[in-house]
């Protein structure tokens, strides 16, 4: 059983507030802090009991490992086996600190909680101020999203706490998470490197930095059956709302065109529909109840998982998302909203020519 405790919220950036939350994580507690990403839920990553603690509070299956988070590149060597790859000097130099986690061989200092019992372990330093004062007061801070697991990570201290109340002792509230989708997975111990997870970092910047990089399979498409993950988390539901959603592909009005019309369909059967779109795409759709997501990949990726927790607070039953194209950002984008939608979608375009 979860101990039922009460939840403070303290802003980050109050006097005292970091300290606090130090002390805990110290004295083996798990505190919710913000990244650039999404929040973390953290405790001591050289902890094995306190890393317990966070599968706990978020009912997270023992078998999906961390990311151990560090503010310094001096941190890193001692949770590692063997010298520091030469792709990791060079992505480090470029993207750290933010959204980029990589994976290296473990060392005898990560506990088998935080890897689920793998010999490697994700790594990166978040570039969030309160996150890397944090970790330099307490030390290397093992940390998943801090959402209950299955739901959308949360981008604000308010979606923690609506996952976490009574779980946690301490939120530390940063404000709105910058970037808004999690870190770039990208796996060095393999050749050539290969992103499990797309994210702030796209596979297009580590291409350009490293040469040779691949993007897992599953990065845009479900596992098949009997199919080993590689990311274990890849293998879970994930950012889903209790709504259906449906993935619209195709050519923008084609898209909209589609999608006004399976709304209206939904409606007529009683349903509750709901659209995500760009705003630019808003005025294609009427009066039909829409959630805007901004424009582009960045700020779309930025507004999602706000607009997916939406969707249950407004008890949507069916929601029809445009797609995005899958390069840079959009590839982040289409990940977590394909999770979301379980890979369903549908393709406007074709739709049209059938119809023809
Ligand atoms: O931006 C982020 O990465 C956020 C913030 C808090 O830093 N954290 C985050 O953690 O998203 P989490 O636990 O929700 O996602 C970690 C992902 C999972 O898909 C997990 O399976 C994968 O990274 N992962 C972690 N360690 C791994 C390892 N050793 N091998 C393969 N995949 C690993
Ligand atoms: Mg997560």
């Amino acid at each position: 059983m979860t101990e039922v405790m009460n939840t403070e919220i303290l802003d980050a950036y109050e006097p005292g507030a970091i300290e606090k939350a130090a002390a805990i994580l110290k004295s083996g507690g798990v505190v919710a802090f913000p990244t650039e990403t999404v929040y973390g839920l953290g405790a001591l990553a050289t902890d094995g009991k306190a890393v317990a603690k966070i599968f706990e509070a978020k009912e997270r299956p023992a078998d999906n490992p961390l990311i151990v988070h560090i503010a310094g590149f001096d941190m890193l060597q001692e949770l590692i086996d063997g010298p520091v790859p030469l792709e990791a000097n060079l992505l480090a130099e470029e993207y750290w600190p933010g959204p980029l986690s990589m994976i290296f061989k473990k060392s005898g200092k990560i506990p088998k909680e935080v890897c689920a019992g793998l010999d490697t372990v994700a790594i990166r330093m978040p570039s969030n101020p309160a996150a890397l004062m944090l970790i330099k007061q307490a030390g290397p801070i093992a940390a998943p999203s801090a959402n209950r697991s299955g739901k959308p990570s949360p981008t604000t201290a308010k979606h923690v706490f609506d996952d976490m109340n009574e779980r946690i002792p301490l939120i530390l509230d940063g404000g709105s998470c910058r970037v808004g989708v999690e870190s770039t997975v990208l796996d060095l111990t393999c050749t050539p490197p290969r992103v499990l997870r797309p994210g702030g970092v796209t596979a297009e910047q580590i291409a350009a930095t490293i040469g040779d990089v691949e993007v897992d399979g599953s990065v845009l498409s479900p596992l098949k059956e009997g199919e080993v993950a590689r990311s274990p988390g890849m293998k879970y539901r994930h950012y889903a709302p209790k709504a259906s959603v449906t993935i619209v592909q195709g050519a923008r009005k084609r898209v909209a065109a589609e999608i006004c019309k399976q709304y209206d369909e939904a409606k007529q059967q009683g349903k509750k529909p709901a659209i995500l779109a760009s705003t630019a795409n808003r005025a294609l759709y009427g009066d039909r109840t829409v959630r805007m997501l901004g424009n582009g990949a960045a700020e779309q990726s930025r507004e999602l998982f706000a607009a997916l927790r939406e969707m249950d607070d407004i008890e949507a039953d069916v929601v029809f998302a445009e797609a995005l194209d899958t390069k840079e950002m959009g590839l982040a984008y289409m990940n977590r909203l394909g999770r979301a939608a379980a890979f369903q979608v549908i393709d406007a375009d074709k739709r049209e020519e059938r119809r023809k």
